[in-house]
């Protein structure tokens, strides 16, 4: 990834963050949860990319005891498919590993291919169902999960 700076994200990214939120989800979280998570949430950690002096895709995730909840990951949609989310995601797997967690999940929308495809990449299985998970449209959820060695 040429030029592509991966780093963690703070409280200064919020707007950016905010703004990709709402190019990419139906459901965008507001700019109130997202600051709550950098300033309140000490088990949130997220890491962006930035590109051409702007953030161009995030990822973010908690720690909840020995595990990583993934909670989004999104791109703008004029710089896809340039392996920034695998090169986002990659450094939030890596970092998170060498913290001691070692099984990461996350929830994705079985019409969701891409992001299937991402996390398949990644190493990510599905493991289970939530019926009507998504409010906009009631679909269901597939319950991913990457389980990796102490070693790796
Ligand atoms: C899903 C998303 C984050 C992928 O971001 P991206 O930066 O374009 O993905 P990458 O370029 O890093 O792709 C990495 C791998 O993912 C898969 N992939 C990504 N986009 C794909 C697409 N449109 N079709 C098929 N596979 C795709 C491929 O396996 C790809 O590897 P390859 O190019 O070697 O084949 C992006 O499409 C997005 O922001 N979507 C809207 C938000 C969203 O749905 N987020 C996930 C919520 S669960």
């Amino acid at each position: 990834m040429p030029d592509v700076i991966v780093r963690q994200a703070t409280v200064k990214d919020a707007e950016e963050i905010y703004e990709i939120e709402q190019l990419c989800f139906p459901d965008p979280w507001s700019l109130e949860s997202l600051v709550y998570e950098f300033e309140e949430n000490e088990r949130a950690f997220y890491v962006v990319a930035e590109l051409d002096n702007k953030v161009v895709g995030y990822a973010g995730l908690w720690w909840i005891f020995d595990e990583g909840h993934i909670t989004n990951v999104a791109v703008r949609p004029d710089y896809r498919q340039r392996h920034i989310a695998e090169g986002i995601m990659g450094v939030m797997l890596q970092f998170t590993n060498e913290q001691g967690i070692y099984h990461h999940t996350l929830e994705v929308r079985p019409s969701n291919d891409a992001a299937i495809k991402l996390y398949e990449k990644l190493g990510f299985e599905v493991e289970g169902r939530r019926k009507n998970y998504y409010a906009n449209n009631g679909e269901d959820a597939l319950i991913m999960w990457r389980h990796v060695e102490e070693e790796e």
